[in-house]
């Protein structure tokens, strides 16, 4: 049966205290409602809908930044969580086959479950997915008979009785489009909050004799933000399953507590990653490299055999060749770093290409803005470049070339060359010996002075 994912998340967050919508707000560098697109991808869905309303048009971009075919529908006033799929009726009218529903603030549903709400659905008219709550709150609670879920009640409709039960809602649903629809039909917001209530469908399909069932999951699955501190939480969450996806991936973490990953990480196995790494959007790492402690990445390849920092900052667009060697302090930005090439101290190098076999000494700088505009600097195969050497760029070094320490390189220096650029040295005999006694005199003077 093909399958379409509709993602509410027109909602304003409130209590997330923002400009910014609540299914924006990112986890692990990704907006939150695309961890919960990400999630739907693992049923192949046919077809998507977004459900936007609060900042509607940072809502569409976003979810059309991570699926080009997505249909965004706008929900204008927010009515309830069926309202919210009542909007996509349109977008889904010559849809024939199944409907999930989940939640845009609801990031973690593992592919697992999902599948398991679908084998259930053989069996049943409508599948919730619920869990049992340590601490049931305000979610709304499922009312079981044996296998059949009778009913749902929303916390604030609920009697005491109800209250007690903990077995509870996370919002997820399955059903067949036409099914789903015509239940939404029957829907009234008769209720304390006077809303157009999801959960009703499941009453609905009882009182017409279908069968309703429930999967559960782990609530850590199913935790939905709704504020900062929730945000928090599923930060901590995300983590934690990353980092042990990767150490199931054959990666290394030394002290796995201290490493923050983002959404789209990639690291290859018998990588090191050592203490207190961060990992921005966009890295990938080959296998048999190590990351050094304290190293901040983001944007950037780092090849085979590289070895990285510790205190090593790589910016968008650092490309490292296989077994670089990149050191303490040292910023790589939009630069191509040639194979076994060496930056190992104190370097800035933007905007620049490195060639292979290149020793970098401390202390170098491409000087790659002129306060204007960026430019870039080039430096051969097999180069050896001094200590504190800068480079004016736009400016090329050629292979097997050197540069004296402290050269101020303005001009391209052509292959087997050695460019020095610095004042020459004037050496003045016993000079530093009457220096030295014309200041302790002038010292002992002033001692005097201050009795
Ligand atoms: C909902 C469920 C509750 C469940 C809980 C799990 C209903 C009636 N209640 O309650 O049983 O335990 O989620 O987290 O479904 N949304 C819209 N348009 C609307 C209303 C909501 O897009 O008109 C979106 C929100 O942006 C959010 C999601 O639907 O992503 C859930 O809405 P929310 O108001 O948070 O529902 P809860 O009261 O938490
Ligand atoms: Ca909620």
């Amino acid at each position: 049966m093909s399958i379409a994912l509709v993602i509410l998340a027109a909602g304003k967050g409130t209590r997330m205290n923002s400009d910014l919508p609540k299914v924006l707000h990112p986890i692990a560098n990704a907006p939150m409602l695309v961890h919960a697109m990400q999630a739907g991808t693992a049923l192949a869905p046919e077809r998507v809908v977004v459900v936007a309303g609060h900042g509607f048009d940072a809502v569409q971009s976003a979810a059309e930044d991570f699926n080009e075919e997505v249909v965004v529908v706008e929900q204008k006033e927010q009515n309830g969580t069926a309202h919210a799929v009542e909007v996509c009726r349109e977008a889904l009218k010559d849809f024939g086959g199944d409907v999930i529903v989940l939640f845009g603030d609801t990031p973690f549903v593992r592919a697992e479950t999902l599948k398991s709400m679908v084998a259930a659905k053989a069996e049943n008219a409508v599948v919730v997915l619920g869990f049992e709550a340590a601490d049931p709150g305000k979610y709304g609670r499922l009312l079981m008979s044996g296998d059949q879920l009778d009913r749902i009640v929303e916390f604030a409709d609920a009697s005491d009785e109800e209250r007690a039960v903990t077995f509870c809602n996370s919002g997820v649903m399955l059903a067949d489009r036409e099914t789903l629809f015509s239940l939404i039909d029957d829907i009234t917001p008769n209720n304390a909050q006077g809303e157009y209530y999801l959960t009703d469908v499941v009453g609905l399909a009882r009182q017409r004799g279908l069968g309703v069932t429930a999967v559960a999951c782990e609530e850590s699955e199913t935790l939905g933000i709704n504020s900062r501190t929730h945000l928090a939480e599923a930060e901590a969450v995300f983590q934690a399953r990353a980092r042990q996806e990767l150490m199931e991936l054959g990666v290394t973490l030394q002290q796995p507590d201290t490493v923050m990953l983002s959404f789209d990480t990639v690291i290859g196995r018998d990588t090191t990653i050592e203490p207190n790494v961060y990992f921005g959007s966009g890295v990938t790492i080959e296998s048999g490299t190590r990351i050094r402690a304290f190293s901040h990445l983001e944007g950037c390849h780092v090849s085979r055999g590289a070895v990285v920092g510790p205190y090593a900052r790589l910016r968008p667009g650092a490309e490292l060749s296989e077994n670089v060697h990149v050191g303490n302090f040292v910023e790589i930005k939009n630069a191509d770093v040639g194979e076994g090439t060496k930056v190992n101290h104190l370097s800035y190098i933007g905007d620049a290409t490195l060639g292979a076999g290149t020793n970098i000494g401390a202390g170098t700088i491409t000087c790659n803005y002129d306060g204007v505009m960026k430019h870039r600097t080039t430096i051969g195969d097999k180069v050896f470049i001094g200590s504190n050497t800068m480079f004016i760029a736009p400016v090329t070094v050629g292979n097997e070339a050197m540069t004296g320490s402290g050269s101020v390189i303005t001009k391209d220096v052509p292959d087997a060359a050695l460019a020095i650029a610095r004042s020459e040295q004037q050496t003045k005999p016993g000079v530093a010996r009457k220096l030295f006694e014309i200041l302790k005199k002038k010292k002992q003077k002033r001692a005097l002075e201050n009795k």
